[in-house]
Order: C-alpha cells, then structure tokens, then sequence
C-alpha cells in the first residue's frame, strides 16, 4: 500500500557554512517564495551557530539541528538541549546519523533517548538507520536495518512525529547509490516494520533515502515507492543542486 505523502527535501550541511553562505539560503528562500517550485517540505539542518539567523531568513525553509544532548539543561559542557535547539528556531532534529554513531560512539539507545527528547520538546526527530558496505555484501541489510529500527525508534505518544532516514553507509558521500531495486526493498521493509510497530499511523511516517543524492539522481529515487523524500548532504551546500532535486519532484 502506497500513500500520498508530501514529500520532505532535507538538507544535512554537516560541519560547513559560514555567515557569508546564508546567502544560499536567500536564494533558496526567493525560488520557494515564487512557488516556481513543486509541493514539498524544505528543510535545511545548518551547523547551531548559524540556526537562528537562518531560522529568520523564510518561513518557506525550516530549519533544523543535527544532534542533541537527552537531557533537557545541567553539567554537559559544549552540549546543547532539543529545548535550546527548539528556542533558537528548528523544528527537526537529525539523531542517530552514521558519522555520529561512528565518531561519537552512538549506540541504538542513546539515539532513541535523543529521539525521544527532541519528541518532548515538541520537535520531529529524522532518525537515521543503514547498513554498511559489508553488511550489504553479507545480505544483511534488512536485519540491521531491522535491529536499528528496534532500538532507536521510542514509542510516540498522541499525535508525535517522527520521520526515518534510510542512508546506506557506503553511499554517503561516495558518489555511490544502491540500485534501484534495493532501494524499493528496503524502503518497503522500513514501511512494513512501521505499521507492525505503530499500526495505521505508520502509513504516514515520511522514509526518506540518503547517500549521494543529487540533481542527477534524484528523479530516479524520489519515485521509487515509500521514498518520501531525501536527506542530503553535500548537494545542499549549493541552493542550485538543491533546486535542482526539488524540481525533480512530479516532473
Ligand atoms: P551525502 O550525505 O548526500 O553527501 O552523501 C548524506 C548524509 O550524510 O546525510
């Protein structure tokens, strides 16, 4: 079963940008402004020292963060709370992402602790699960994914939002992209684990693909079932590649 979803365009620009590369963000908010654009959520995840400058550019991009801290305040020096992130004007926050989990140790737990306080401060976790290159070659995909899923993923209450992000490993930042088909089956097994675990509310749960999306992939993926959108990391950086995957949509 397929569902109308409005698709969520997000960008990750990871450890980059400086105040002079807000003007991307002006550029990107004129093209949206003029609706020259098709229907779809855009969201840009810009490093915390640039969140709220650019959380007042447009409301047509949302912005977000791409971490927090689970605690709400206290002792954790350099860290920062949803609440904070929440205050300085984002509205998702990126949990679980594989440099994360690969820099900083992340563990399935510690993300659904992060995912479920971004929940509390009223904020839409996009938490990221993917297998790596050997996992893929070993066919285990699916049940790391799966595993993933099992641990990260915190119980919603009332009308809480999340969204999934699938982003194999090996495809981030690489150039490299699953085929087609492995796309459509994993998106169709993080579908399938979604309604076994939140019945029909897991038919609205946006799963978007990551891993070198670009203007020149980006039709092909974007249509494939259970695709509901893209989170994108270095096609960001440039408010024209953005464009240039946006206008893929329904093209
Ligand atoms: P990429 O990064 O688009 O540069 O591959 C995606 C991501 O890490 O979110």
């Amino acid at each position: 079963m397929t569902h109308k979803l409005t698709p969520l365009i997000a960008g990750n620009w990871k450890m980059n940008g400086l105040v002079n590369e807000l003007s991307q963000i002006e550029t990107l908010c004129d093209a949206l402004k003029n609706k020259t654009t098709p229907e779809c959520d855009v969201l840009i995840c810009p490093p915390v020292t640039l969140l709220s400058q650019m959380s007042a550019m447009c409301s047509e991009v949302l912005t977000g963060a791409q971490d927090c801290h689970v605690a709400t305040s206290g002792a954790h020096t350099g860290d920062i709370s949803a609440q904070m992130l929440a205050d300085a004007g984002a509205s998702y926050i990126i949990v679980g992402h594989s440099e994360r989990r690969a820099d900083h140790h992340e563990t399935d737990g510690l993300v659904n602790a992060k995912a479920k306080s971004a929940l509390d401060a009223g904020l839409v976790p996009i938490i990221c699960v993917g297998e790596t290159h050997a996992e893929r070659l070993g066919a285990l995909a699916i049940t790391v994914v799966e595993q993933q899923l099992n641990g990260s993923v915190p119980d919603l209450e009332g009308r809480q939002v999340i969204v999934i992000a699938y982003e194999p490993v090996w495809a981030i930042g690489t150039g490299l992209v699953p085929d087609e088909n492995d796309i459509k089956t994993m998106h169709a097994a993080i579908r399938e684990w979604l309604i076994n675990r939140f019945g029909d509310n897991g038919i609205a749960v946006r799963i978007l693909y990551g891993g070198s999306l670009k203007p020149s992939n980006a039709k092909e993926i974007l249509t494939i079932p259970h695709v509901n959108g893209g989170l994108i990391g270095g096609a960001s950086l440039k408010a024209d590649d953005l464009l240039g995957i946006i206008n893929t949509i329904g093209a």
